[in-house]
């Protein structure tokens, strides 16, 4: 959502060059105003403007901030426009507090009222500036910064992560409830940030702060105290991400650079799971861990819940009954649990508000839960029964792209392993389908060093609308085809079971609806005759479908082709080729690739 960024002890560095450094690190959470603070003696200085990192950057050649600590702010709005005014930090009547925010406090408007009534003034419409305000109030009443601010969290409502510095101290102050926040622990410096790339380039030893954590932060210490205010113990992890997995190493775009990493990714997250013997070793998760489960249901969003219905095909075809939900809607309204349901949350970030909300909705009902994610830290992996990593390394694009390839490739896996404990059998196709994993590192580098399909987003870079049809594993690489078109392309895209379209959206298909029509190698023949229905409204489809589909290819306008694999791998190979064709649409049409518009890559509100 938004992305805080703070250091105590910049070292040989700049104060605001290394604030600046976390928050293009980080703005891929938020993009629409951006600003920073530093503590003086008489007060503190804060630089912030609508626009992005840039826009703040020139504002800051102009102004005179330094420090040795500094909070910093990239704001994706919830409460009031994306202004000056809103953009954080915010500070109380004195300046002497200065506040950075992520996340929603629900009694904002409450305290608000109370603090107006009481003679406060308020210069901007954000939830967050009732917090600086009650600082200082009790600054004023006495309290030292620490007694402050752990009291003003106290008060606060909802779901957030603050983080705060105050005149004349050399100290950062932090506290998270609901909203993800680590701190970084440097040799001669601390950070503390939204999400670990904000400072990988400094250090990769990261302390995961849980839920009612309150921290000091200065160049040389961290402090955390628990929600009962007693001080606690918490790890310092090495996190296994390098600085360069968070740059973008000579390609336009991080999508592009994510898109070409997914024989990397694939590879990592299949390596070592596969025996000899040719069975599954997931880390973790030895033969019968699942022996108790009855039935599964998941619980994921955008293309997390893609990568989810995916697995719910094979899962399916193997007996082991498995119900797939959006989790903004699971969250409302879950579904039935029985004692020996597991309830699986697959999230790329491990912080999606909606699927941790539908994890603990599950928990409180007596399921187990299971956290499939690619943040080892993350609120999903700590607060789930169990967590399954998908060893994507960080992705920056706003656009899912190699994490959805990672999910696919260690659900595939998990589905295999719940199958065996949970039908008590190995299925036949097993070494068909593992066979197909470990050749999907190769697959996927074929299909990106042969892809060419400029000319074909030329061709469709301005249709009235670009539909998506496939059934089995196509059918969810299909939505989450239209799902990154309309991402980044801002042209309209949807896509349906290749079944449907004749229940209505064939009504919609006309010779500028250009239709792509995913083929996974199972059920083809009725895929094509979904393709005869829209070529005959003069539609241009375009196959994805593997090389050797020779019926394919013939029935299609344009064909993309992939390896001829196993189904359960066709539709990644096929997802590559659609997340290129979006990616190159979109450049085509110069949108803002890594940060589409209204978006941002973690989404902590509900
Ligand atoms: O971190 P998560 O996997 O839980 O995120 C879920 C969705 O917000 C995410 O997949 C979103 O749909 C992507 N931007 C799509 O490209």
């Amino acid at each position: 959502m938004c992305g805080i960024t703070a250091v105590a002890g910049p070292g040989d560095e700049d104060v605001v060059d290394v604030l600046l450094g976390g928050l293009r690190n980080l703005e891929y959470r938020g993009y629409d105003s951006a600003g920073v603070a530093t503590p003086g003696d008489g007060g503190v200085s804060v630089v912030k403007r609508e626009g992005g990192i840039d826009d703040l950057a020139s504002a800051l050649d102009a102004a005179a901030v330094a420090g040795s600590v500094g909070v910093g702010h990239t704001r994706w709005s919830t409460h009031g426009a994306p202004t000056d005014a809103n953009a954080h930090p915010h500070t109380d009547c004195d300046d002497r507090v200065a506040v950075v925010h992520n996340g929603i406090i629900e009694n904002y408007s409450t305290l608000r009222e109370e603090l107006l009534a009481r003679g406060h003034s308020f210069t901007s419409d954000t939830d967050t500036e009732v917090v600086p305000h009650l600082v200082a109030e009790r600054l004023a009443a006495g309290a030292s910064a620490a007694e402050a601010f752990r009291d003003t969290v106290a008060r606060l409502d909802g779901r957030y992560a603050v983080a705060m510095v105050v005149d004349g101290e050399d100290a950062v102050y932090a506290a998270r409830d609901g909203s993800p926040l680590v701190v970084g622990v440097g040799d001669d410096r601390r950070f503390v940030a939204s999400d670990v790339p904000s400072f990988l380039e400094h250090t990769a030893d990261v302390v995961f702060l849980e839920d009612g954590d309150v921290v000091r932060v200065t160049a040389d210490d961290h402090v955390v105290t628990d929600a009962d205010g007693r001080r606690a113990d918490r790890d310092v992890n090495t996190v296994d991400w390098q600085p360069e997995d968070a740059e973008r190493d000579g390609f336009d775009h991080y999508m592009l650079k994510e898109i070409h990493e997914q024989p990397a990714a694939v590879e990592r997250a299949v390596n070592g799971r596969i025996t000899a013997a040719g069975g599954v070793d997931l880390d973790g998760f030895p033969p019968g861990s699942f022996g108790d489960v009855d039935d599964v249901q998941i619980v994921a969003c955008g293309t997390s819940y893609h990568a989810a219905l995916y697995a719910r095909q094979l899962l399916a075809e193997r007996g082991v009954p498995t119900q797939v939900f959006s989790a903004g809607e699971y969250a409302t309204t879950p579904a039935p649990v029985g004692d020996d349901t597991l309830v699986v949350g697959v999230t790329q970030s491990g912080e999606t508000a909606d699927t941790l909300a539908s994890l603990q909705a599950a928990a409180d009902r007596g399921a187990r839960t299971l956290a499939v994610t690619n943040v080892v830290g993350s609120t999903a992996a700590r607060t789930c029964d169990d967590a399954l990593f998908i060893r994507a390394g960080p992705e920056i694009g706003v656009a899912a792209t190699k994490t959805f390839s990672s999910q696919v490739a260690t659900l595939t896996l998990l589905a295999e392993r719940l199958a065996e404990d949970v039908t008590g059998s190995v299925p036949e196709e097993r070494a068909a389908v593992l066979r197909a994993l470990e050749r999907l590192p190769s697959d996927l580098q074929d299909v990106l060093d042969r892809a060419a399909v400029e000319p074909l987003a030329a061709q469709f870079r301005d249709r009235d609308g670009h539909f998506f049809i496939g059934r089995g594993v196509a059918y969810p690489v299909a939505l989450e085809g239209a799902l990154k078109f309309k991402e980044i392309t801002y042209e309209h895209a949807e896509g349906f079971a290749a079944g449907e379209l004749k229940h209505g959206p064939l009504a919609l298909v006309t010779p500028d609806t250009p239709v792509f029509a995913v083929f996974s190698g199972r059920h083809d023949d009725k895929t094509l005759n979904n393709v005869e229905e829209v070529a005959s409204r003069g539609a241009p489809v375009v196959g994805v479908a593997s090389e050797e589909s020779t019926d394919v290819v013939d029935a299609v306008d344009e064909f993309l082709p992939i390896p001829d694999t196993h189904p359960v791998a066709a539709g990644v190979l096929a997802n590559v080729q659609l997340q290129l064709v979006s990616y190159h649409v979109a450049d085509l049409l110069g949108r803002s690739i890594d940060k589409p518009r209204n978006l941002a890559k973690s989404v902590t509100v509900e």
